[in-house]
């Protein structure tokens, strides 16, 4: 076993950190009161081969391993978790499905601008009555030969406006249940697909989350993914990486309100001395850096599982689970520590913990992860 990083890994997280320092800091608090998108940051991300990280150049990507990728979501989440959802919607949900189970037509004309950061894609699995319970797919998709025809609508889509390309679950042959249920590429600019309004959220709020309706609308046969019936596999295959990437946006967002909470403490004077001297201070970081340990060893654990080409759902969950457990108590710590002033937006801290709450909800709730891993021990 060897806890070492590579030069290579060190780099990319250093070239993120200074990323997030530079590039996200300036303007993230204003970004967040006014929902903006971090469009030109986005873009950047895309050119420094943020966005297509474990991609194969050859389809524009970074060609880098999964742990590079938590080394990266994790320094980019610690500063602005907005754009690290962008982040992990294109490298974890969109890029590696088409990558993994795209046809080479499908690689050419869809993954290499998604891969190199020219356009961003969204995943669009979740519906107004089928969140968790992922199954009940209402949207359909009609087989009319060499097409096919979509109605429906789709909910809390990340990147719902800002992205060019879609990747669609939807049900097609509705007797067959999960098996009817297929996977489609469809640009967002083709006739009958309609951007619902933004939704006004609690946290990540630069990011842009709507509701898409698909009113007729004709998607090519060649852009179905994988087999007929293919399309419920594909959405929990891609969604076991995903939750490493959202998992390493939990461990991102408490390192980065744990980082702010200790140089407070250094800075803080009461009752005579510096508030770490405090042991009710000092007890509080000890248990936020242990935590934030725990999550990062198993963000880097499934990362690795992943690289190993083992697999890695088990240990996906698990990280996704703990991490954004333990981004509530520690950003609610980080909070408390700083008092009155972790209150106000300008310490960033009260944003880190409303931003915190998504991640026990998006890419599968706690209360699923709890399933996967339950089913799995319980084998
Ligand atoms: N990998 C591969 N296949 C899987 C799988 C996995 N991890 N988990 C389940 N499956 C397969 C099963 O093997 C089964 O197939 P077979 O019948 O062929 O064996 C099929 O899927 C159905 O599985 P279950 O019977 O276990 O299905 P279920 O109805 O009990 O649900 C669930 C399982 C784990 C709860 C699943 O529905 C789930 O993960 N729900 C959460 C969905 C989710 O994460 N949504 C997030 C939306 S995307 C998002 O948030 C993106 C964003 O914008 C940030």
């Amino acid at each position: 076993m060897n806890f070492q990083l590579s030069e290579e890994q060190l780099a990319v997280q250093k070239a993120a950190r200074d990323f997030a320092q530079n590039e996200l800091l300036p303007g993230v608090i204003e970004r967040d009161e006014h929902q903006k998108f971090p469009a030109e940051q986005i873009k950047k991300l895309g050119e420094l081969g943020f966005l297509g990280m474990m991609v194969d150049p050859k389809y524009g990507g970074s060609g880098m391993d999964a742990i590079s990728y938590v080394l990266a979501m994790e320094e980019i989440s610690k500063v602005d978790a907005s754009a690290s959802v962008v982040m992990s919607v294109n490298n974890s949900l969109v890029c590696w499905g088409l990558e993994t189970y795209g046809t080479e037509e499908q690689k050419q004309k869809y993954l290499v601008p998604l891969a190199s950061g020219q356009l961003i894609g969204a995943f669009l699995l979740s519906e107004p009555e089928a969140g968790s319970d992922a199954t009940s797919q209402r949207t359909t998709a009609e087989d009319k030969g060499d097409h096919y025809i979509l109605n429906g609508i789709k909910n809390w889509i990340t990147n719902g406006n800002s992205a060019s390309t879609y990747l669609v679950i939807a049900q097609t042959d509705v007797a067959k249940k999960h098996k009817g249920i297929n996977a489609f590429i469809v640009d967002k600019n083709t006739p009958g697909v309609t951007v619902g309004a933004k939704e006004n959220k609690l946290g990540i709020r630069g990011s842009d989350t709507h509701s898409i309706s698909f009113q007729d609308v004709k998607v090519p046969k060649e852009n179905r993914i994988g087999e007929d019936g293919f399309g419920f596999n594909f959405a929990m295959k891609t969604l076991g990486g995903g939750r490493i990437g959202i998992a390493s946006q939990a461990l991102g967002i408490a390192s980065g309100a744990y980082e702010l909470a200790l140089k407070y403490s250094k800075e803080r004077k009461a009752f005579g001395t510096e508030i770490m001297n405090h042991q009710a201070v000092a007890f509080k970081l000890a248990d936020m850096a242990t935590q934030i340990e725990t999550a990062r060893l198993l963000c880097l654990k499934a990362a690795w599982l992943k690289d190993q080409g083992q697999d890695y759902t088990l240990a996906g969950s698990m990280a996704k689970l703990y991490a954004s457990e333990i981004a509530q108590s520690v950003t609610n710590e980080a909070v408390q520590i700083h008092g009155g002033y972790g209150y106000v937006k300008e310490f960033h801290v009260e944003r880190l913990m409303r931003d915190a709450k998504i991640t026990q909800i998006y890419e599968g709730t706690s209360e699923v992860q709890k399933i996967v891993i339950s089913r799995t021990v319980l084998k």
